[in-house]
Formats: structure tokens, C-alpha cells, sequence
């Protein structure tokens, strides 16, 4: 596999990102736009957003969004990750998901948190998420859609190994 590059994301990216929201093909229409939304909503210098890519070869495997939960002491948010089609299960998220805990570690957080769809698409990015130390801590039945709950999932820092 061609040589893995995480760095920020900026502007110029934004399309780059879309075609990794496309790419992933479990994105509804408007979860690509809203996460688009965040994308652009991140970029503003008064937002406290962290947007990382994953690089092969100068192109745009995957990205995560994540930052503090206003109003929280100690808690941020992974808004988004994202990995295109092409490029899963080659160890691109974990190497997203290790720099995400590392930020988390290096500012001292307490709580990693997301939300995730509890459907059978998004059953390998609950397993992602396992894999890498979240744990459920609450469900709600039935909340995005009959027969499709949110999952609460946390790591909580130091985080298990
Ligand atoms: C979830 C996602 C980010 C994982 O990205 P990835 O780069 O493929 O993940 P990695 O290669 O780093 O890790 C793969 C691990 O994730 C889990 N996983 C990923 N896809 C899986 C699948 N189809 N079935 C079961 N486990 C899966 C496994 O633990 C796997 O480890 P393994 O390959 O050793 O079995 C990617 O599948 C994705 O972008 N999915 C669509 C977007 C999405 O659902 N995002 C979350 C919104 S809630």
C-alpha cells in the first residue's frame, strides 16, 4: 500500500472530502450534506474544530471531524469519520482514530464521545469503533427512524489498550 499521510484539511479539500462521503456508500444524501455543512463550519477561525485527511499518494482516503462539546469540561465529539470504499480495511481509520486519541491525551480529555446509527449498514463502523476502545453506554430505540437506534459510544481517558 502506497505511503499513509494524515494532515489538516483545508478549504481546498472540500470536494475531496465529498467524494470520500460518496465513496464510503452508506451516507445518505443528507448526511453528505450535513456533514459538508460541519466540513465548511469547521474552517471558520472562532470554530474549535479538528479535521484530519488521510493521504495515499497526494489523494483523499478518509477523514475525522472531531472536537470539544461545548459547555462540557473536559468532553469533545468525533462528528465524523469517513473512509472511501476503495481504500477500507487497510488500517486508514485506525491511523485516523490513533491521532484523534492522541490529540484527545495531549489536551487532556476526559470523554471521547459519538453517536452512531445502530442499523445493519452501519454495523462495520460499529465494529470500527469497538475495535478501537468505544464502548456503548446508551441507546435509544427507534431514533432516527422506526427500527433504527442511536448508540451512545465512549472512551474514557486514559483509554483501555
Ligand atoms: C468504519 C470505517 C470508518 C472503517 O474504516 P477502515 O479504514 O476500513 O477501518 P480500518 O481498516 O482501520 O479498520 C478495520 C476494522 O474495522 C472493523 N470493520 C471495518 N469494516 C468492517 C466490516 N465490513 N465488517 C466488520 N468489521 C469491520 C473491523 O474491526 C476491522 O478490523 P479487521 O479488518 O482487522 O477485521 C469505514 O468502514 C467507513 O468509512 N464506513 C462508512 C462510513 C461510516 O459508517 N462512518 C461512521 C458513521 S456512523
Amino acid at each position: 500500500m502506497p505511503e499513509l499521510e494524515l494532515r489538516a484539511l483545508h478549504a481546498n479539500h472540500k470536494h475531496a472530502v465529498e467524494s470520500v462521503l460518496r465513496g464510503a456508500r452508506v451516507f445518505r444524501e443528507e448526511e453528505i450534506r450535513t456533514a459538508l455543512d460541519v466540513f465548511e463550519e469547521a474552517l471558520r477561525p472562532y470554530e474549535d474544530y479538528h479535521m484530519i485527511g488521510a493521504f495515499l499518494e497526494g489523494s483523499l482516503g478518509g477523514y475525522a471531524c472531531y472536537g470539544p462539546t461545548p459547555m462540557t469540561d473536559g468532553c469533545w465529539h468525533l462528528y465524523w469519520i469517513a473512509v472511501h470504499q476503495a481504500f477500507q480495511r487497510r488500517g486508514i481509520a485506525h491511523a485516523l482514530m490513533e491521532r484523534v486519541l492522541a490529540d484527545c491525551s495531549a489536551h487532556k480529555v476526559r470523554l471521547l464521545t459519538l453517536e452512531a446509527s445502530g442499523d445493519a449498514p452501519a454495523a462495520p463502523a460499529r465494529a470500527f469503533y469497538e475495535a478501537v476502545g468505544f464502548r456503548e453506554e446508551a441507546r435509544v430505540r427507534d431514533f432516527y427512524r422506526p427500527g433504527d437506534d442511536v448508540v451512545h459510544y465512549v472512551v474514557r481517558f486514559p483509554p483501555a489498550s
